[in-house]
């Protein structure tokens, strides 16, 4: 386990070669073996060009409005309610993550995807036993019902031979081509890398603010400002690309919270030589562990380091120190849209509704990303 913002970088950036990323079995077959996670060498850097095309902020600039649409149709439909904050968020990043992926076609197949892909993420963390009535068989058998809906997603779009501009787009576009089961294993991988992560952090967003009141209040005359200004100007009242690049308050809270969850607390690499570094010896085949969360909250790094203070980010923190998204090769594509999605949903929280939450919050769950206990059960008002 290396826990200095040196080692980290040694391993995740400077001798990545020499370290492989590596997954639970269950977890491997279940995304699927060709999926960027588990990929090196060329056929990862093939993939990580597909991947950013499509979430580069030029990219994703086009989907502010649907985000939007999406966030808005969220929240209305939990006004006045008792929620679990998780399983809302989970929604909400899902049908966003199928945005980014199918672009407008999303609402389309966007109920059988759910269906499945609900089936399939159980069996995530499940013994790799694939008999009839296991958790793994189950979620195996969804995969391909998965795969088989993507299937004909692709070959309707063959067929009408349209450009798009989403991930799917981005896939079927290659030159060289990547084949269908090689599409299906990182539309899969994309869906999971970007649901829960997303969600775990607007779950807490929402904790530290109910926590800290002053902040809100900060995030809040911020949001409204956007919106008066809107007013004012005779604009629509929708959110652009450029409002949200207005937000230095918002955007100091998602670090400050990035930073204090690590939702990610670590990643896991695996050694494949021996390798030296300052005189240790890490033997080939070894899992080498860079804690995100260590660095994240030690006090050299960041003083007082369990205070949730945004201002602390008013200073660019130093090189190799704050890796909520990772760093390196395998660092996160997706971070520029997660970064979009929880600022449109903030906004729109912020200035039309408050929230109290209810029952114990001081636990922390893990499944397995850091979780608020319970995943932060709340209630949802619209303001007046
Ligand atoms: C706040 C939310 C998110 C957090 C905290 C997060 C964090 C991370 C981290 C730490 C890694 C690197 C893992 C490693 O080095 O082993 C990673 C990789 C990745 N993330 Fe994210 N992520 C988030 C949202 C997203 C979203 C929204 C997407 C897609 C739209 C996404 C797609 C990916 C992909 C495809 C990889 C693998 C990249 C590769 O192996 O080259 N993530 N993420």
């Amino acid at each position: 386990m290396i826990s200095s913002p040196e080692a980290a970088k040694f391993v995740l950036v400077t001798k990545s070669h020499l370290f492989k990323p590596t997954f639970p079995a269950s977890k491997e077959r279940m995304l699927g073996k060709q999926a960027i996670f588990f990929s090196q060498g060329q056929y990862h850097a093939k993939l990580r060009k597909l991947v950013l095309r499509a979430f580069v902020p030029e990219a994703i600039k086009s989907f502010v409005s649907n985000i939007e649409s999406i966030a808005k149709d969220s929240l209305q439909s939990l006004e006045g309610r008792l929620i679990t904050t998780f399983q809302e968020m989970k929604t909400y990043t899902f049908n966003v993550a199928l945005l980014s992926i199918f672009g407008e076609d999303e609402v389309k197949y966007r109920e059988d995807l759910k269906r499945c892909y609900y089936i399939l993420e159980k069996g995530y963390n499940s013994m790799p036993i694939n008999i009839p009535g296991t958790l793994f068989n189950k979620s195996m058998k969804a995969r391909k019902e998965l795969a088989q809906i993507l299937a004909k997603i692709i070959s309707t779009r063959r067929e009408t031979k349209q450009e798009y501009n989403d991930l799917l787009g981005s896939f079927m576009g290659d030159k060289e081509g990547l084949t269908d089961e090689q599409i299906a294993d990182n539309i899969i991988g994309v869906i999971f890398a970007a649901r829960d992560t997303t969600a775990s952090v607007l779950t807490w967003i929402i904790k530290c603010l109910g926590e800290n009141p002053s902040v809100l209040q900060a995030v809040t005359d911020e949001q409204e400002a956007i919106m008066k200004g809107k007013e004012k100007c005779g604009e629509e009242q929708t959110l652009s690309w450029a409002d949200t690049k207005q937000m230095p308050i918002t955007s100091r809270v998602i670090q400050e919270t990035l930073r204090v969850a690590s939702i990610l607390s670590f990643t896991f690499r695996e050694a494949v030589a021996d390798v030296e570094y300052e005189g240790y010896l890490i033997p080939k085949g070894w899992k080498v562990l860079p804690l995100f969360r260590n660095i994240h909250h030690s006090p050299e790094i960041f003083p007082d380091p369990e205070k949730f203070d945004p201002s602390r980010f008013e200073v660019v923190p130093k090189p190799n120190t704050f890796m909520p998204f990772g760093n390196g090769t395998h660092s996160c594509p997706g971070n520029e849209l997660a970064k979009l999605e929880i600022m449109v949903l903030l906004h729109h929280l912020t200035t039309k509704y408050r929230w109290s939450m209810v029952g114990t919050n001081s636990g922390i769950q893990y499944g397995p990303f850091a979780l608020p206990q319970n995943g932060l059960p709340i209630r949802l008002i619209r303001k007046s």
